[in-house]
């Protein structure tokens, strides 16, 4: 399977109280749309992925809201699937198009969360978890992954350094990215003396809450050179799904939606994960990062945090993750993030990523997952 992307665009990510989601998700598909020279009229239809604009701003219908700001009059169809929600629209995407139905898709996503404080957004992201088992009981996303990161630890002797290792290197990484969120570098001392959240977890192993927008231009394969020298093309697509409450799970410390999504999109690509040369992992909270990188193979099962010590996941490392910054340093506006990973890649595999760029990168992975690991989606890019 292959279809190519040709053009990408996001806005800054960050808080942005000046401007509206409409405004945000316009942003960003201008600038994709600009970048893969591609006119308006050549859009056969839009894919957005968007969390909860009913609860964050009292707007629902926006994927209409979005075409019709465009000025096209194309199917747009609204993707959810929570902090998935943009891996997701961009799945749906590639579907349309390798379906034969559509020859240029725009997939994006868009969240506008800080119109909201921080409680109101607690409870439209609690949304995503289960209602019944753990909403009701006053839990909450970084009290969810607090208790992921306790397990991990039992099991596998994890350090709280280890853990906070990979703030540190995300907030480098982001320091290096113009769209991101928080551009200053953090050491683990200040992660593990930060104000604490959910024990063990402090604010800085947490990723923020945002806005933003990022889109993507996607088109058949066979297409893509009439609009760019220099497409990267998605080979590989997998998405697989789990019980929304945790402990109806088999493991605290796999997501199996993980594993099965990798699987699939390792198996569609014709790669194991050896050809990976860079990723960008679903870290909403510090130890989600290093069960992603044991749940995707980039080593075995509770040496995440060895990872970490021996810099494999630097920049310069065997396998670079969330070169971006991640969703702890870029920010996380829940239903753009799947989208503004893939950006990342792609910028990587064009050799556009500046001082984050990865020497020789050819394949790259992004996971993007919803709730505490409902739901997961891999895809996998080549140059
Ligand atoms: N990382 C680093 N700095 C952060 C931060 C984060 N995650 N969140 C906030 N800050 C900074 C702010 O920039 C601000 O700095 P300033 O005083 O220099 O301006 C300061 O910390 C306080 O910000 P505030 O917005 O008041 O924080 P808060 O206490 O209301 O919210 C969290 C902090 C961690 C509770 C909130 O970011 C959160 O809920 N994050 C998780 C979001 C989530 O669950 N997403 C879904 C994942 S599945």
């Amino acid at each position: 399977m292959k279809v190519a992307i040709i053009g990408v665009g996001t806005t800054k990510f960050g808080e942005h109280w000046d401007k509206s989601l409409r405004e945000l998700a316009i942003e960003a598909g201008t600038n994709a749309i600009i970048d893969a020279k591609v006119r308006g009229s050549e859009i056969d239809s839009i894919y957005l992925g968007n969390m909860s604009a009913g609860r964050f701003i009292g707007q629902e219908h926006v994927a209409a809201l979005v075409s019709g700001e465009l000025g096209l009059s194309i199917p747009a169809v609204r993707v959810e699937g929570a902090c998935a929600s943009g891996g997701i629209a961009l799945r749906q995407g590639i579907l349309s198009i390798l379906s034969g139905q559509d020859d240029i898709v725009l997939a994006g996503g868009a969240e506008k969360m800080t119109d909201l404080m921080t409680d109101g957004a607690t409870t439209a992201l609690m949304g995503a978890a289960s209602q019944e088992w753990e909403a009701y009981y006053g839990l909450t996303f970084p009290s969810l992954y607090a208790m992921i990161a306790r397990r991990h630890m039992f099991e596998f002797g994890t350090t709280r350094e280890q853990i906070a290792k990979v703030a540190v290197k995300n907030h480098h990484n982001g320091s290096l990215n113009p769209i991101a969120q928080f551009n200053k570098e953090i050491t683990v001392e200040e992660v593990l003396n930060s104000t604490m959240v959910a024990d063990p977890l402090t604010l800085l192993d947490c990723s923020p809450i945002t806005d933003g927008a990022a889109a993507l231009i996607l088109c058949k394969a066979e297409l893509a050179k009439k609009y760019t020298d220099n497409p990267v093309y998605i080979i590989g697509s997998g998405q697989a799904s789990d019980t929304l409450a945790l402990h109806d799970r088999r493991s605290l410390t796999t997501l199996d939606a993980t594993v099965k999504a990798a699987q699939v999109a390792y198996k569609q690509a014709g790669i194991n994960v050896d050809d990976i040369d860079l990723a960008e992992v679903h870290d909403c909270f510090t130890i989600a990062e290093i069960v992603a990188t044991e749940d995707l193979g980039f080593c075995k099962k509770g040496e995440g945090g060895k990872l970490l010590d021996e810099g494999a996941t630097e920049l310069t490392g065997r396998i670079p993750v969330n070169t971006s910054g991640g969703l702890k340093a870029v920010g996380h506006p829940v239903g753009a993030t799947g989208v503004k990973q893939a950006i990342e890649i792609v910028l990587q595999l064009r050799g556009e990523a500046d001082k984050r760029q990865v020497k020789d990168a050819k394949i790259g992975l992004t996971h993007n997952v919803g709730g505490s690991g409902a739901t997961a989606v891999v895809h996998i890019f080549s140059r």
